[in-house]
């Protein structure tokens, strides 16, 4: 199969990519990062990818997505799966008072998917098949007063996903929201661990078990779909003074 996978560097997407490269797929990586990118390239042939090609791009420069999306869709020919990993955890403080930061955050969480998703969604149609997966985030359920900004940007690309889902249907496309929950990864590297963390492995593994089944909205790990059940069932009068 042909993978893409934008926002290739980041840890979940570096697990996600070794289990596709160990299935021998072949492999195209987006990503900011030209030297993480070479060595995470030369990392996963040697695990046994068939070919593993990439695109240099700060993702925040949306007038690229079209121009790069359509060399790679040309370079390949068709793609089985595309996979949409970037995002940024800002410091809910800093955001809450400057909206530049705020909108920069937006973009990175937000519009910039719902910009690739626009241009994937057109070539996936046109090629009658494949899945698109993006990873939102529990925080997206529900907005809490630690990471409203965060939790909105990716509320807005879920709700984006749900409708998506149903337009693709007919096209023979799937589309897959993955949330996951705490994951031990660079962007939470600032914080204490506890039981309900997971490794970005087990996380990529759920991905691709999920991407293969063709599932809908994935929790991963399975027990944040009851977490986040609960969160949702406290009532407005008493959620709007927790501070969790
Ligand atoms: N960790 C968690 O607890 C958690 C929970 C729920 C959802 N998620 C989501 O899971 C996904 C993967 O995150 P992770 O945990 O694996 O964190 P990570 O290792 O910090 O990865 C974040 C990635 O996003 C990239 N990125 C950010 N802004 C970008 C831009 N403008 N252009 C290109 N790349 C950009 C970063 O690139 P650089 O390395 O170049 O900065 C990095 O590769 C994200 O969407 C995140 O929101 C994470």
């Amino acid at each position: 199969m042909n993978i893409l996978i934008i926002g290739a560097t980041s840890a979940i997407a570096k697990s996600v990519g070794r289990i596709y490269a160990e299935q021998r797929h072949s492999l195209h990586l987006v990503a900011r990062n030209e030297e993480m990118l070479d060595e995470l390239a030369k990392d996963l042939k040697v695990r046994g990818a068939t070919s593993v090609s990439h695109s240099v791009l700060d993702l925040n420069k949306f007038s690229e997505h079209e121009p790069m999306l359509h060399s790679i869709f040309e370079q390949l020919g068709h793609i089985d799966i595309a996979l949409i990993c970037h995002g940024s955890l800002p410091k809910q403080e800093q955001v809450e008072i400057d909206f530049k930061q705020a909108q920069k955050e937006i973009n990175t969480n937000g519009l910039s998917v719902i910009s690739l998703l626009t241009v994937l969604a057109t070539k996936f149609i046109q090629q009658k098949q494949g899945s698109i997966a993006v990873i939102t985030s529990v925080a997206g359920d529900r907005g809490r007063q630690p990471n409203f900004v965060y939790g909105a940007a990716k509320s807005l690309v879920s709700t984006y996903l749900q409708g998506l889902r149903g337009k693709l249907l007919a096209h023979n496309v799937r589309v897959i929201d993955i949330r996951p929950g705490l994951v031990d990864s660079p962007m939470t590297a600032g914080f204490e661990k506890g039981l309900l963390w997971s490794s970005p492995e087990s996380v990529a593994m759920k991905i691709t078990k999920s991407i293969a089944r063709g599932s809908h909205t994935v929790y991963a790990p399975a027990y944040w779909r009851f977490i986040m059940l609960v969160v949702c069932a406290i009532p407005e009068s008493i959620f709007k003074r927790l501070k969790f």
